[in-house]
């Protein structure tokens, strides 16, 4: 039930790419530890872990959209603020339940956002990017 890496899925901008292969990883140990009845309070480690990854990697291309007056950067904000309420949505219903049976609705949440948002969203980043970032660092 992991999240797979597919070359689609890559932006061309190098910090971009990094850093969304370390989110799939993210989401998939989280996942997994659901999967696996995982305590409490170690899965709510996961989810503390994965929503700082996502806030820092979401600064770093929102940073990247500001130093270079992307024309879109609104709607892809908004799309980021919803995703970081999916992972908050997540937790409360995880720790409300206090048990294992959102874990599929949870993956699709996350996997389907993602996967859409990286291939066609941050492509869109990435080909804006690319001509610009001549260090290729946000
Ligand atoms: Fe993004």
């Amino acid at each position: 039930m992991s999240l797979i890496w597919a070359p689609n899925l890559t932006t061309g901008i190098d910090w971009q790419d990094n850093q969304h292969k370390e989110l799939f990883k993210k989401i998939n140990a989280l996942i997994d530890a659901m999967n696996q009845g995982k305590a409490g309070d170690e899965i709510g480690g996961l989810f503390s872990f994965l929503d700082n990854y996502v806030r820092e990697h979401f600064r770093n291309e929102e940073t990247a959209m500001d130093k270079h007056k992307y024309p879109d950067s609104a709607g892809h904000k908004g799309q980021h603020k919803k995703f970081i309420d999916n992972i908050k949505f997540i937790k409360d219903e995880f720790q409300k339940e206090n048990a294992h049976k959102n874990i599929i609705e949870a993956r699709k949440l996350l996997a389907d956002w993602f996967f859409e948002h990286i291939a066609k969203i941050d492509k869109k980043l990435g080909d804006f990017l690319k001509p610009r970032e001549i260090d290729l660092t946000p």
